[in-house]
């Protein structure tokens, strides 16, 4: 008979979406769950779970919350040994730290030891699904799938395609980025819990023959995502109009070549113009809202309460390493402050909501990750709401849950994630 796992605690799940009234009321508190063959197979009050299943083991977590694992719904896994590296912006920062670094790639040895690496530190954070661009080097594609089925880890990924404004090494042609990508969509895609992006970095990195080449690829294979990035900087989107004259905006330069869909997913969403926003919300794309890069590069301030007002479908990501922390809890804590300087402070129920629910959504997995209802794979991750001394006099004097959760949301990093589970197997923190 299956092992069954019961754990008690206050599980916290998701009913609705917290943008839509009270955020509170989007939230649901139980007592408890079982997991069974790597899914919830219940969630309920403790002593009814018990008494029907009395087979179960039994972890009592107390008074910490139980939920699902963050999901980061935008990261270069190649760019974790040059995360924090100072003070460029982002053109001069992807010239200067990060094609040096993504070079090395090529060598499928190093890149299985960053794969291994991100994927160990991102589980101490309690991240368990995220959606990473690879480099431009099939092996950094396989090396990073290879690690996650290890783990039976759920993630998406793609080879990062460019053939122009990167350095010699660093580049691929509009013919092989859609032949590696193809082979790679074929070898990966739908493999056990993994999942392949259509990959082009962003405009000013593709001719428009290899844009063409991966809309040519996305329209051959629609059920995949495609994945890039959209109007990060004021100086990047000069740079799109002065490589793409004939195009009305920087999104045309992808919506020509048929890159834009339901299932594209567009990071850091910034400068958007009126079109822009209207064309991504009439076909439901994702967008990706990276707080920690956004301040580190020096980007700007994402529109969230505007943009989920017009009701886009809207994720949060760490953008490792342009972001400066692998930690959800970090990154939330940036969109509120972001969300402060724009005079809209999040309810610590959005951004929970955001970095699982609102990022699973985006990357099209929120029927099997990204909550706590039964049926859902068994990604989970178990709160302490006092892992430290300074949050923990925070928390003692908290009038309810949420106020005593913030707390952990603003100030807390790895050591508030006492437990994680993959697929129903508890990982080794
Ligand atoms: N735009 C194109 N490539 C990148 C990248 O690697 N990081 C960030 N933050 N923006 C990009
Ligand atoms: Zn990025």
């Amino acid at each position: 008979m299956a092992q069954k796992t019961l754990l008690k605690g206050r599980v916290l799940s998701f009913n609705g979406s917290p943008f839509e009234g009270d955020p509170t009321d989007a939230v649901t508190v139980s007592e408890a769950l079982l997991i069974e063959g790597g899914r919830i197979s219940a969630v309920a009050d403790a002593d009814s779970l018990r008494a029907a299943h009395p087979d179960a083991d039994v972890v009592d977590h107390g008074q910490r919350v139980i939920m699902a694992g963050f999901v980061d719904a935008h990261v270069h896994y190649p760019q974790t040994a040059m995360i924090a590296s100072w003070g460029k912006r982002l053109i001069d920062w992807l010239n200067t730290y990060t094609f040096p670094e993504e070079m090395k790639f090529g060598d499928s040895t190093y890149a299985s030891e960053i794969a291994n690496r991100y994927l160990d530190l991102t589980a101490a954070h309690g991240t368990t699904t995220m959606c990473s661009f690879c480099t431009i080097h099939p092996e950094s594609v396989d090396a990073f799938f290879t690690a996650a089925q290890q783990r039976n880890q759920r993630v998406v990924a793609g080879k990062t395609c460019m053939d122009r404004n990167a350095p010699e090494g660093l580049r691929d042609t509009a013919q092989t980025a859609y032949d590696q990508s193809a082979a790679l969509l074929n070898k990966w895609h739908g493999v056990g819990r993994l999942s392949y992006a259509i990959t082009p970095r962003f405009s000013p990195t593709s001719t428009p023959d290899q844009l063409e080449a991966m809309g040519a690829l996305w329209a051959e294979n629609p059920h995949c995502l495609m994945q890039t990035h959209l109007s990060e900087q004021t100086d990047e989107i000069a740079w799109v109009r002065e490589l793409f004259p004939e195009a009305r905006d920087y999104l045309d330069t992808y919506e020509k070549f048929g890159l834009l869909g339901s299932h594209g997913v567009y990071g850091h969403v910034i400068h958007l113009e009126s079109r822009e926003r209207d064309r991504l919300r009439e076909v439901d794309a994702a967008l990706i809202h990276c707080p920690t890069s956004n301040t580190f590069i020096g980007s700007g301030l994402f529109d969230m309460s505007g943009l989920m007002h017009e009701g886009h479908r809207v994720g949060l990501a760490t953008d490792t390493g342009g972001g400066s922390s692998f930690s959800m809890l970090r990154t939330m804590a940036a969109a509120y402050e972001i969300g402060q300087l724009r005079g809209a402070p999040l309810h610590a129920a959005q951004l929970l909501w955001l970095g699982t629910v609102g990022s699973a959504r985006s990357l099209r997995l929120d029927d099997c990750i990204g909550n706590v209802a039964t049926g859902m794979e068994a990604d989970l991750i178990v709160l302490d709401l006092a892992s430290t001394p300074a949050i923990a006099q925070r928390e003692a004097c908290a009038e309810d849950l949420w106020e005593a959760i913030f707390p952990t949301i603003m100030m807390g990093d790895d050591r508030a994630i006492s437990e994680v589970w993959i697929a129903g197997q508890r990982v080794s923190n």
